[in-house]
């Protein structure tokens, strides 16, 4: 069965077409980070004028790039939240116009859950291994999810405060980088020695898989600062690089930490992780080094938010629960995950 996904949840406009769940027949991103960066982050509002402007074109091009027609298609999954409300309504009416049109089934997707399945695309669906340990690490959210199968997912620990990417685009800020932040905080943060300073994530008391970042941010802002917030003398490129290789193995340390403790106290039998943050090339030396489980991470084009993730896991939810949501599928900014 071919998909057609569509994902508009925030500033990347993606379309894919993958057949049977697994093959991406073409896929085009197009990110929106150049609209976004003068102003330090996501303006929705820009987000949802550009989705509009080029997801038509975008179809055409996904469509040509694997030389079929609409015609092929055999279902269409569309990214129905978390997301802004304005940039899923367009991703999700583009969808029901398409699918009322050409009488084809539509089913809306989580998008959190479509992270964490793109690791499980790069692998033969044979190889997949359950129970499992899923970890999303996004910039709009952090959780440990065990997994049972596709579709079947218990949620262990997730963020009491900040998402993982947020304080990471939070504290790059703070040390004036562009965003997104993560990419330019790995950069800053290479050759350095990342004990230099001391950063210390957040516990969350009775539950050993929370995460809180939002205290580290505030000791980043200490750092750069002062402890009064006066501090006098302008902060170096050097004491910048600390900072950004302290915090980002700080924030790593305390991920595998909480992975290590899930996978001692429940049976699994491998990781997937997925998210823009893992693509982090220090996050998976470190966690590769540290676990003897198999650890599948999402290829790079799969990492960020794309329409392939949406395709593909639209296929195994439909043929689960063929259910056609054409009526009923409606953007849900916020699911629990
Ligand atoms: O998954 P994603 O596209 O967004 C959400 O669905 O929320 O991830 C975007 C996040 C941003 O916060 C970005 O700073 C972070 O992923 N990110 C990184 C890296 N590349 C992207 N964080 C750390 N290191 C990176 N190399
Ligand atoms: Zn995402």
């Amino acid at each position: 069965m071919l998909v057609l996904g569509i994902e508009t949840t925030c500033d990347e406009t993606s379309i894919a077409l993958v057949e049977n769940g697994f093959t991406i027949l073409s896929h085009v991103i197009s990110t929106q980070i150049d609209l976004h960066q003068e102003f330090g982050g996501v303006v929705p509002e820009l987000a949802c004028r550009r989705h509009i402007d080029i997801i038509t074109p975008l179809i055409a091009e996904t469509l040509k790039c694997a030389s079929v027609t609409l015609e092929d298609v055999g279902l269409i999954a569309v990214a129905k939240g978390p997301g802004l409300i304005g940039a899923l309504l367009i991703g999700i009416n583009f969808a029901k116009g398409l699918a009322w049109a050409l009488k084809k089934p539509l089913i809306g997707i989580n998008h959190i859950e479509a992270h964490l399945y793109a690791a499980m695309m790069s692998e033969s669906p044979e190889k997949l291994k359950f129970p499992a340990l899923g970890v999303v690490l996004s910039g709009g959210h952090t959780s440990l999810v065990l997994i049972k199968k596709i579709g079947e997912y218990t949620r262990i620990g997730e963020t009491i405060d900040d998402a993982i990417g947020e304080a990471f685009d939070k504290v790059a800020k703070m040390l004036d980088l562009p965003y997104p932040g993560g990419p330019q905080i790995e950069r800053l943060a290479q050759g350095v020695d990342p004990h230099a300073i001391s950063l210390k994530p957040g516990k969350v008391k009775g539950k050993p898989f929370d995460f809180s970042f939002s205290g580290m941010k505030t000791s980043v802002l200490y750092k750069l600062k002062g402890n009064n917030l006066k501090r006098e003398t302008e902060v170096t490129h050097e004491e910048k690089r600390l900072i950004a290789a302290s915090f980002q193995r700080a924030v790593f340390q305390d991920v595998i930490d909480k992975i290590i403790l899930a996978i001692r106290e429940y049976p699994v039998e491998a990781i997937y992780l997925g998210g823009g943050v893992t693509q982090n090339k220090e996050l998976r030396t470190l966690l590769e080094n540290a676990v003897s489980l198999p650890v599948y991470w999402p290829q790079a084009n799969l990492s960020l938010d794309n329409a392939a993730m949406i395709a593909g896991l639209g296929y195994h939810k439909f043929m689960a629960c063929p259910e056609d949501m054409l009526f009923t599928v409606e953007p849900e900014t916020r699911i629990p995950f």
